[in-house]
């Protein structure tokens, strides 16, 4: 199964991932979370990367393409893969149809989760984050049972910095500018399937299960 999960910042893409990635055992490539771990490690990328995303820009396709095609190289990639937050523009999902052609592989579906932009501003602002794990809670709607520490590991939560309000509008209006072209990308190539992210994550979670048409398991 080889998906993508498109949608606005905070629509929940990187919640229901994490849930289809563990009960399916496929991996969730998320961008956002390949380029945190490198601004944590103060690698070459990260240091490119940290500014773009702090102001809530895109990071240069360049980067992020090439961040993508190193992971699907990765055999461990082989049983499938959910990508989380890319393509995030029109030139980087021409690259993406380049490289799975080039591997004779193709996409399943395109999943595009919808939620109003007040929504989307609860959520962001809300959501807490454990800078180690990736683990994600949100204060009101799934709050740790460990109060500020990661339930996983232990670490103490944190709120990301593109969470600021600020940083939200810039990323919905870069959404909105460069992203949302997507929609109409996947659609003429019969991929896309629209979502209402708005309900429960269970309740979401449901319905992208029987979009995905895969059978469920206890
Ligand atoms: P990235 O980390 O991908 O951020 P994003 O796309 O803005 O998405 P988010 O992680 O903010 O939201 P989400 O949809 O995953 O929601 P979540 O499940 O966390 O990217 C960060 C930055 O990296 C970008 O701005 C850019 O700079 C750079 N970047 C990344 N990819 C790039 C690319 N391809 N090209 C260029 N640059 C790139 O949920 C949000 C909150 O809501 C949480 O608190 C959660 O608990 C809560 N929640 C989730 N579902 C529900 C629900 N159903 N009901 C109630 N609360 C819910």
């Amino acid at each position: 199964m080889r998906l993508v999960f498109l949608g606005a910042p905070g629509v929940g893409k990187g919640t229901q991932a994490d849930k289809v990635a563990a009960q399916y055992r496929i991996r969730k490539i998320s961008t956002g979370d390949l380029l945190r771990e490198a601004v944590r490690n103060k690698t070459t990328l990260g240091l490119e990367a940290h500014e773009h995303m702090d102001q809530g820009k895109l990071v240069p396709d360049s980067v992020v393409i090439g961040l993508v095609r190193e992971k699907l190289n990765d055999p461990s990639h082989a049983n499938g893969f959910i990508l989380d937050g890319f393509p995030r523009t029109v030139p980087q999902a021409e690259s993406l149809a380049k490289v799975l052609v080039a591997r004779d592989l193709h996409l399943d579906r395109v999943i595009n989760f919808r939620v109003s932009r007040e929504e989307i501003v609860k959520r962001l602002s809300g959501r807490r984050s454990c800078p180690k794990c990736q683990a994600t809670y949100h204060v009101e709607f799934a709050p740790s049972k460990t109060s500020s520490v990661c339930e996983r590991c232990g670490e103490t939560l944190v709120q990301r910095s593109d969470d600021q309000p600020e940083a939200i509008e810039t990323r919905l209006r870069v959404y909105e500018e460069q992203t949302a072209p997507l929609i109409n990308f996947y659609e003429k190539k019969h991929l896309l399937s629209h979502l209402n992210g708005a309900e429960t994550v269970e309740t979401v979670y449901q319905n992208l299960v029987k979009a995905l048409a895969i059978p469920q398991t206890a």
